[in-house]
């Protein structure tokens, strides 16, 4: 009676276990304390409610947070605490009503995606971010973060490709370094996901990646070594798929030897929701912790136990992992959350993050930026009225409200067609109620196709308008990938409609803007000739229109650089041939879970190192936009490169000058050019980035960089090492790939092994790997 009594207080979130004050020192007696089935509970998470599953799991997360993705299990004799776990990369994801506390809410702010943070190439702002991101985790009750999410963008199609950085690992890392330096200055834990070389969604929980040692060390490790070794981030989640045979929550050569042995992590690993096979393995692995836990899982861990094919040391081990981590937590530590963030500040940081994320790739004869006029703008187009803020998934965010880019012209004051206004929202109204519910609670979003225009309803616009705005908007998320057609390509009518619109606009000696609302890349090439000016807003956040009035009206001059290249066509992907991968296995006739689960399958990195602009910079494959492209509305000078050597590093300094009219940032970009050797080289590699202050016309500031012979070499899968060829290095410093103006030389004399590893991760068969002549 007296327990009944007590868990339905627990769950009306009157009393909580009041959790012990545990330091790193105490663990080895509270383990000695723990019988086996609570260590077991220790390991395996509280479970998780799934609509329409139920049953699978033993818990759910509502007496402590509702809506987070996930917590531990309590040892209430011993006084340890439910620690709890919520997503995702773009603001924390919580359900925004607690019954429990029916007089508040509990909105979170909504950052814009990591694409568009990424394209910022701004380390102190992506800071910013995870301070304001952990502020509110911290407030709310939430103890780890389950972001960021660092994977690689391989290819265009990849359905996360929002929540990630870039198709390049050094910005990649260092942005995701800089988001959990920040995120656990609160006390919040971070967990850098998905480990690793998880870059689609096609079958995810099955798909066996078959990937060279090279490239998993240069590309798709390399991100997350980067964020390991300069951030120590609290938590690790494996990653679904199989990497070279075997499931990463299953490999200690992934988990162990090169995540714990070789680069230091000092935290735990969690499992991915549901994913792995053999929780046996798992623990032998090092993958600590199991989410969201089933009962299932506990049962087989003690069974192995049992049975003897995991010994309780090895329990042990993941248990003091995980206490360890849990002992820094707000939980044990006792924390009494306020409930009230500072929204007003953290809307602040997410609006500046979205405007310094914008990415100009066009201004002819300086269309932008635009200057209030007589006549109204024409906003055509339904990402104007309905503004996607983000994917979907566990990447989304319950945020209060979004601003549309009409609401942030409007508030800007700037003068708006209310009867345009007024046609699309009808049309809206109409289009969305067609719109099937969803079978799926994860489902992607499915958006209104866009509205086509006549000629004469165009002319008519362009007559009575200043400019026209278009913007072209998609969306994206968890569990599918996206689509060649009507996705990365544009619609029939959207094409029309951009031709038909510059050409009646253009008639009239008007202009034609066209805003890019996506989360990843689009094809642009067959039509941006018709746009006079083309900005990508990304999914921006919640205050994405307030964010796109300051770019377009030049409160913000532009300063965002492309984290992954535009090709001219999908085909010109180095990945292209070799993405989603093949299929081993027919699809279930069962729906829901199990078709969710997808089917064993495998996908070959045959692309090897050359992703993105390693490839086309490699190939001589033209692009449409190139990777680190971006303009101002001011002009900046590139001088004075300087190159040296001081204990082994290579000290390299410029300076970058405002030569324009209006105040700015500008991006210095550092790439190497490593001269032939042994191993095959892609043309240029990003070693290091820095972003200027806001610099007024005629100032100008001195950067400086870094590298160490580390960041010379490459991975040699024959040595099982990190070589650094001997020869002369071309140092070249600029603002895009394609734009390398300084350039300098740093001379190695003799080849020398920087650092040797362990010989694991071996694909299992020979992969039919890309290469230069
Ligand atoms: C996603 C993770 C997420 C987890 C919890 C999984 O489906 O892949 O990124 O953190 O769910 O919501």
């Amino acid at each position: 009676m007296k327990r009944c009594l007590l868990l339905l207080l627990i769950s009306m979130g009157y009393y909580s276990i009041k959790a012990q004050q545990i330091t790193a020192n105490d663990i080895p007696a509270i383990i000695g304390k723990l019988t086996v089935e609570e260590k077991v509970k220790l390991v395996v998470g509280a479970g998780m409610k799934m609509p329409g599953q139920g049953g699978t799991t033993v818990g759910s997360t509502e007496d402590k947070v509702p809506g987070a993705a996930g917590t531990s299990q309590s040892i209430e004799r011993l006084g340890i605490a439910k620690v709890v776990m919520a997503d995702g990369p773009a603001g924390v994801r919580i359900d925004p009503k607690r019954s429990s506390q029916a007089d508040q809410t509990f909105y979170c702010t909504g950052f814009p995606v990591a694409t568009s943070i990424a394209s910022t190439f701004n380390t102190e702002l992506m800071e910013k971010v995870g301070v304001a991101y952990g502020n509110e985790a911290k407030e709310y009750g939430v103890d780890i973060a389950l972001a960021p999410a660092l994977n690689i963008h391989r290819n265009p199609l990849g359905g996360r490709n929002f929540e990630y950085y870039s198709e390049d690992p050094v910005v990649s890392g260092k942005m995701a370094a800089a988001f959990v330096r920040g995120l656990q200055s609160q006390g919040v834990g971070a967990t850098i996901k998905h480990f690793a070389a998880n870059n689609q969604e096609t079958n995810r929980n099955k798909i066996n990646t078959i990937v060279s040692e090279r490239a998993l060390r240069e590309i798709y490790l390399r991100n997350f070594e980067i964020a390991v070794k300069e951030s120590q981030p609290w938590c690790v989640m494996s990653s679904y798929n199989k990497i070279n045979e075997v499931f990463a929550s299953e490999s200690p050569e992934l988990l162990t030897t090169i995540l714990r042995k070789e680069w230091g992590f000092k935290g735990f690993v969690m499992t991915d929701w549901f994913g792995g096979e053999s929780p046996a393995k798992q623990m032998l692995a090092g993958n600590d912790l199991l989410m969201p836990g089933t009962t299932k899982q506990e049962q087989d861990i003690l069974n192995a136990i049992k049975d003897g094919s995991l010994s309780e040391n090895v329990l042990n081990k993941n248990v003091e992992a995980i206490l360890k981590v849990y002992s820094q937590t707000l939980t044990f530590r006792n924390y009494k959350p306020s409930y009230k963030p500072d929204l007003e500040a953290h809307k602040r940081v997410a609006k500046d993050a979205a405007s310094e994320g914008m990415v100009l790739v066009k201004n002819e004869n300086y269309t932008l930026p635009l200057k209030n006029a007589q006549s109204p703008i024409a906003l055509l187009g339904i990402g104007s009225y309905e503004t996607i803020a983000g994917g979907t998934g566990s990447g989304d965010v319950n945020k209060a409200y979004t601003v549309s880019i009409y609401e942030g012209l409007q508030k800007k004051g700037i003068l708006l067609s209310e009867p345009l206004a007024n046609y699309y929202q009808k049309y809206l109204k109409e289009e969305k109620a067609k719109i099937p519910p969803k079978q799926f609670f994860f489902e992607p979003d499915k958006i209104a196709p866009e509205m086509g225009f006549s000629d004469k309803q165009l002319d008519s616009l362009a007559e009575v308008s200043s400019v026209a705005v278009f913007t072209l908007t998609r969306t994206s998320g968890e569990f599918a990938d996206r689509k060649l057609e009507a996705d990365f390509n544009l619609t029939q009518v959207e094409s029309d409609h951009l031709k038909k619109t510059a050409e009646a606009f253009h008639k009239r000696n008007k202009r034609f803007i066209v805003l890019l609302n996506i989360g990843g890349v689009i094809e642009t090439a067959s039509w941006k000739q018709y746009a006079d000016a083309i900005l990508i807003t990304w999914q921006s956040g919640q205050e994405g229109g307030h964010a796109v009035a300051d770019v377009l009206f030049g409160t913000v001059n532009p300063s965002g650089k492309l984290a992954t290249t535009f090709p001219v066509n999908y085909e010109d992907v180095s990945s292209s041939k070799n993405f989603p991968g093949k299929e081993l296995e027919a699809h279930t006739k069962e729906g829901g879970f199990a078709a969710f689960m997808g089917v064993k399958s495998e996908v070959v990195y045959e692309e090897d190192i050359f992703v993105g602009y390693r490839y086309f910079k490699t190939f001589g494959v033209p692009v449409s936009y190139p990777f680190g492209f971006g303009l101002s509305y001011s002009k900046f000078s590139l001088s004075n490169l300087k190159v040296s050597e001081s204990k082994g590093d290579v000290k390299i300094t410029c300076v970058i000058k405002n030569t324009g009219k209006s105040p700015g940032k500008e991006v210095a970009q550092v790439f190497i050019a490593a001269p032939k050797g042994n191993l095959i080289k892609p043309a240029k590699e990003l070693k290091a980035f820095a972003k200027t202050k806001l610099l007024k016309p005629g100032e100008q500031q001195q950067l400086e960089f870094t590298l160490t012979s580390a960041d010379l070499a490459s991975f040699d899968a024959s040595q099982s090492a990190w070589i650094t060829e001997k020869g002369s290095y071309g140092i070249l410093v600029g603002t895009s790939v394609a734009d390398l103006p300084l350039k300098g030389k740093y001379d190695v004399k003799e080849t020398k092994v920087v650092s040797k590893t362990n010989k694991v991760l071996v694909p299992a068969r020979d992969i039919n790997t890309l290469r230069t002549k």
